[in-house]
């Protein structure tokens, strides 16, 4: 096996799932509780058939799952074995063997190790394959590890440059370790420590934080965390607002401010184009609808109301929904009112409204359009959400 192969090895993956998850207390067995809207075990064989070279599956489970994890290897893989476990890891990793056909490398995986990436599979199997020995992936122990005494006494300081933290998939060559479970004199919680009493070499390689063992509660929720899309933690949204000058005598209110001596303009609420814009933005941001579908243009409550009532609401709704403004950039488009000299105020009170730091542009459109010819004004806004 010291040759690098032409073709690819037969490797067969035990995933062990038959424990009851007594730690993590979740009232199942933990392979069947669920994780981000799927059961561990379905995660842990995601895993699997992501992997380069296509291996014989065999699941190992409690006896009353046999069913359900029959459905859920045929859905995920669409091929392998489902035999019931036993009393220890060591039990159902021997169940699991026994149901190897003729593999030249078998990996044995923890199925609570839910989110191990497909990589770290292949890295495992390339090791074996190069040394001919045992390999299991290990990352570094980071906190400082203490031997204490029955009362709890420090007695000494394990040196921690010399510790590993073992993971799975663990893999050996299939004939070395079908030996030394037949010969195994002792339960053991890793496969790797068989193999040492057995006297094979086994080395540790490269694991990945990700392979981590959901053991308890704790875990269960960092894995969820860890499932959350990347587009889950930031979120952009833009919003538009037009309203037309008023032919009545009402007074002007733009980004949340009153603009005394200046036409009005039409609306069912003060018709703040700006406000207005910036609480579509948030709302789509936040994937909450728009100021029509939310707020009601008939709802009596926001008749002749002025921006800071909706924005009020629009950041209540928002952060209702987990989120938290990161920050409001608006333009408003027109003629009138003369922006600049009022900008700092503007952004004052929008952004003590929103929590956020709040930018207000203006820009006129060189005379064309209904903006240049001073029929209304628009303002167009985008947000950004962060969890
Ligand atoms: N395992 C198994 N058969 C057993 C015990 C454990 O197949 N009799 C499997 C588990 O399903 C798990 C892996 O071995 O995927 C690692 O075991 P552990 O994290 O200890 O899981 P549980 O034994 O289920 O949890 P607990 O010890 O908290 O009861
Ligand atoms: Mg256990």
């Amino acid at each position: 096996m010291n040759e690098a192969p032409t073709v690819p090895p037969r490797v067969a993956v035990i995933v062990v799932a038959a424990g009851s998850g007594t730690r993590l207390g979740a009232g199942a067995p933990k392979a069947f509780v669920q994780l981000g809207g799927r059961s561990i075990l379905e995660h842990a064989l995601h895993a699997v058939a992501g992997m380069s070279d296509e291996p014989q599956v065999v699941v190992v489970v409690p006896d009353d799952r046999a069913h359900e994890a029959r459905g859920i290897l045929h859905r995920v893989i669409g091929a392998g074995e489902v035999v019931v476990g036993g009393a220890t890891r060591q039990e159902s990793v021997t169940a699991g063997l026994a149901a190897v056909g003729d593999a030249e490398v078998v990996l044995v995986h923890d199925a609570a190790r839910a989110l191990t990436p497909a990589a770290l599979f292949d890295r495992v199997v390339a090791a074996v394959v190069a040394s001919g020995d045992g390999a299991v992936p290990g990352v570094p122990v980071a906190d400082t590890i203490k031997r204490t005494d029955e009362g709890g006494a420090i007695v000494g300081t394990v040196d921690r440059s010399e510790l590993a933290a073992v993971q799975t998939p663990q893999g050996f060559p299939a004939a070395q370790l079908i030996a030394a479970y037949a010969a195994a004199e002792r339960d053991v919680t890793d496969d790797a420590q068989l193999m040492a009493d057995a006297g094979h070499p086994v080395a540790v390689i490269a694991g990945d934080p990700l392979a981590f063992k959901i053991t308890t509660a704790w875990d269960l929720r960092r894995a969820e965390e860890l499932l959350r899309p990347a587009s889950g933690t930031t979120r952009i949204g833009v919003g538009t607002d037009t309203h037309a000058f008023a032919d009545t005598e009402v007074p002007l209110w733009v980004a949340c401010l009153e603009w005394t001596g200046e036409r009005g303009l039409a609306g069912h609420s003060d018709g703040d184009p700006v406000a207005h814009a910036i609480v579509d933005a948030l709302l789509s941001a936040a994937g909450l609808g728009d100021i029509g579908t939310t707020f009601g243009t008939s709802d009596p409550r926001f008749a002749g109301a002025h921006g800071e009532v909706f924005l009020a609401e629009a950041r209540r709704l928002v952060e209702h929904a987990g989120w938290r403004i990161g920050n409001v950039s608006v333009q408003l488009i027109g003629n009138r009112p003369r922006f600049a000299p009022r900008k700092a105020e503007a952004e004052g009170v929008i952004s003590a409204l929103l929590g956020a730091p709040v930018s207000v542009t203006a820009t006129t459109t060189d005379g064309l359009g209904f903006t240049g010819r001073g029929e209304g004004v628009a303002a167009i806004a985008t947000a950004l959400l962060t969890r």
